[in-house]
């Protein structure tokens, strides 16, 4: 699979990441590993969890993703061809939202003995936290990489001073810095005003601070849960203006010109863009189709068009 750089760190990963929220939750066993074996036998080997994943899901507690990564990873005895993100800082069970030293420690040995592995390759503050000083979650984020059980750190959830400011911490101290920045975003802008919270959403500041800094974008809930494609889906209030409505016909005009699907030309509009989309599925049809974004090049025209379009 094509590579991409992964912002501050020296090393490539996947141009598609490998969203694993759902997986052992709303996923069965079954369809997860089916879903994770097509994924990398497409070559893809940058998969995403978290801690908290699906503890909102009916019957589960969170944990169920990276328990399942584990197993997944014992039985095909693969762990050392993949990139594994993980995630700490919001809340569930009976641990609270918080970035404190002696969370970020205990929730990452805990990560670690649900995947049975020795290192995360990227370990993510989940959503900023006002509450504890920066140099205290930095500080432990670096004694992580020092001792080895993590190799790169990132953000999610953050605006862009924030990460300037995390930048300037970690640089005093010479700690190990934020490399890349998880945030929600998709083909849409937001209307003004509105917000995902506890969700950031990647606005244009946000996109900025990463083409000034080479810090990487990467953007989950990129197809809006199937919103753009299936009408028993809708996009979510904040996403619908008339501006959008031209970018949405504009979508459906280039992936016929291009003789592909809407949700192919959103994941590869990213791509061009040097952003890093997260892909999720529940079936092998889905997976196949986000996948298969990475089989076509939108030409220069069409990318402005799409850039331009509702912004007159
Ligand atoms: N950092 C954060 O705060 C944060 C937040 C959210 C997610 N994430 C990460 O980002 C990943 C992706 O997030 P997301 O689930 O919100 O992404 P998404 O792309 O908005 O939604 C994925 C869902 O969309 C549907 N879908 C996917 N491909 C489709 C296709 N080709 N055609 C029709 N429907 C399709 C499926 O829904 P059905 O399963 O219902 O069919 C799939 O589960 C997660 O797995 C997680 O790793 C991070």
């Amino acid at each position: 699979m094509q590579t991409h750089k992964l912002g501050l760190a020296d090393v490539q990963v996947s141009a598609l990441c490998l969203g694993a929220m759902y997986f052992g939750s709303r996923n069965s066993q079954a369809d997860s590993e089916r879903l994770l074996d097509i994924y990398t036998d497409a070559g893809g080997s940058f998969i995403d969890t978290a801690n908290i994943y699906a503890w909102w899901v009916d019957g589960f507690r969170g944990g169920e993703s990276e328990t399942l990564m584990g197993e997944w990873m014992r039985q095909r005895n693969n762990r050392s061809q993949l990139f594994i993100a993980s995630k700490v800082g919001f809340g569930y069970a009976d641990v609270p939202i918080t970035l404190s030293a002696r969370w970020i420690e205990e929730e990452c040995n805990k990560s670690l003995k649900r995947m049975g592995i020795e290192t995360i390759d990227l370990y993510y503050a989940h959503v900023d936290d006002r509450n504890t000083p920066l140099d205290e979650t930095l500080e432990a984020f670096d004694k992580l990489v020092k001792a080895g059980k993590v190799r790169y750190v990132g953000a999610s959830n953050y605006l862009a001073w924030r990460l300037e400011q995390a930048k300037w911490v970690s640089q005093t101290h010479q700690w190990a810095q934020f490399t890349c920045i998880q945030q929600h975003y998709t083909y849409l802008p937001l209307r003004p005003g509105t917000s995902p919270a506890p969700q950031v959403f990647a606005n244009e500041d946000l996109l900025d601070y990463c083409r000034s800094t080479g810090m990487t974008l990467l953007a989950y809930s990129a197809l809006q849960s199937g919103a753009y494609t299936r009408p028993e889906r809708s996009l979510p209030d904040r996403l619908v203006s008339a501006d959008n409505d031209k970018r949405l016909a504009m979508l459906r005009t280039v992936a016929q010109e291009a003789g592909v699907t809407v949700n192919q030309v959103i994941l590869r509009w990213m791509i061009q863009r040097d952003i890093i989309p997260l892909i999720a599925a529940s079936t092998p049809e889905q997976m196949t189709e986000n996948i298969g974004a990475l089989n076509f090049q939108l030409s220069a025209g069409q990318m402005q068009r799409l850039n331009e379009a509702g912004t007159d």
